[in-house]
């Protein structure tokens, strides 16, 4: 099917009537839905599907830096490229396509992306929904250059909320982070949950590999796992940030959540030939009367 400007998306469909959508401009994800058609991604009303910037909501790729201060465009250039689709892969060594609906992409770096950031790369992208509705992201990014390059990377996943005043993040508790808004000092996490009252724009580091956003309000939990992402990131832009973005509603940061499976605080390095995998699964679970009091 095509989005708003064209491009091609490619869905992704469960048995059950979960549905994920899959956008080549980014090899962003766009929607995904539960077995109801509940959208469980946030999408912002003002997103504008157009290079060159991503759209504003779903789960943008940040590569090869996160952030700002590197070689490249702010969150790299990945998320504004188009993606193409591979038929057959190199096989993945992990079993994710049996009874799941998946798409294999495929980014190679452009003669541009190559003056900014000099260096020959393969990213492989799977995007997987099982039959119970789990979203899968496997990534795989090889080195087809002659000399070791290092990279950060960032699956930035907008999470839809009903309101972020009843919203808590558990699994990051006496963790350090570095925090963006006081130029990356580092801080420790105190023993409860994340709650959210102000801006919030964090890097935890070293976060246990499977985290819950618990939605009071809609009484349901996402559970995000990871592998070879050691980092969280969280980011709220709150009121003052939101009404300074075009692409986001002034109310909007009340609706959404970014919690990312990312590797930042120790970039990856790949030598000649070498291959990195960092995998993010999210399930969307009933909160459980314990996680609700
Ligand atoms: C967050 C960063 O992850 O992404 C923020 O920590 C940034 O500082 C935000 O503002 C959104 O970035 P962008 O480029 O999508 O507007």
């Amino acid at each position: 099917t095509k989005d708003w400007n064209g491009i091609d998306q490619v869905v992704l469909r469960s048995p059950h009537g979960a549905s994920a959508r899959v956008s080549l401009y980014g090899g962003q994800v766009t929607s995904w839905r539960n077995d109801h058609g509940e959208e469980l991604l946030f999408t912002s009303s003002k997103a504008i599907f157009k290079a060159p910037k991503a759209m504003r909501g779903g789960i943008p790729i940040c590569f090869p830096q996160f952030g700002n201060g590197g070689s490249t465009e702010l969150h790299g250039f990945a998320r504004n490229k188009i993606w193409m689709i591979e038929d057959s892969p190199p096989p993945l060594h992990l079993n994710d396509s049996h009874g799941k609906s998946f798409v294999d992409l495929l980014l190679k770096p452009s003669d541009d992306d190559m003056k900014c950031w000099p260096h020959s790369f393969e990213f492989r992208l799977r995007v997987s929904l099982a039959a119970d509705g789990v979203l899968n992201m496997i990534s795989r990014i090889r080195n087809v250059n002659g000399k070791p390059f290092s990279f950060s990377f960032a699956y930035h996943t907008y999470f839809s909320v009903s309101d972020i005043s009843e919203v808590r993040i558990e699994g990051l508790e006496t963790l350090d982070y570095l925090d963006n808004l006081c130029q990356k000092e580092r801080f420790t996490e105190q023993g409860n949950a994340i709650t959210f009252e102000s801006e919030v724009d964090r890097v935890y580091v070293s976060a246990p590999n499977a985290i819950a956003i618990l939605d009071h309000e809609k009484k349901r939990t996402f559970v995000i796992r990871k592998e070879g992402l050691p980092d969280i990131v969280v980011w709220n832009p709150w009121e003052k940030k939101s009404r300074a973005m075009g692409d986001l509603g002034d109310e909007e940061y009340k609706q959404m959540v970014c919690v990312d499976g990312a590797a930042i605080v120790r970039p990856i390095t790949l030598k000649p030939g070498e291959e990195w995998t960092g995998r993010m699964q999210l399930k969307v679970v009933p909160s459980s009367f314990c996680s609700d009091h």
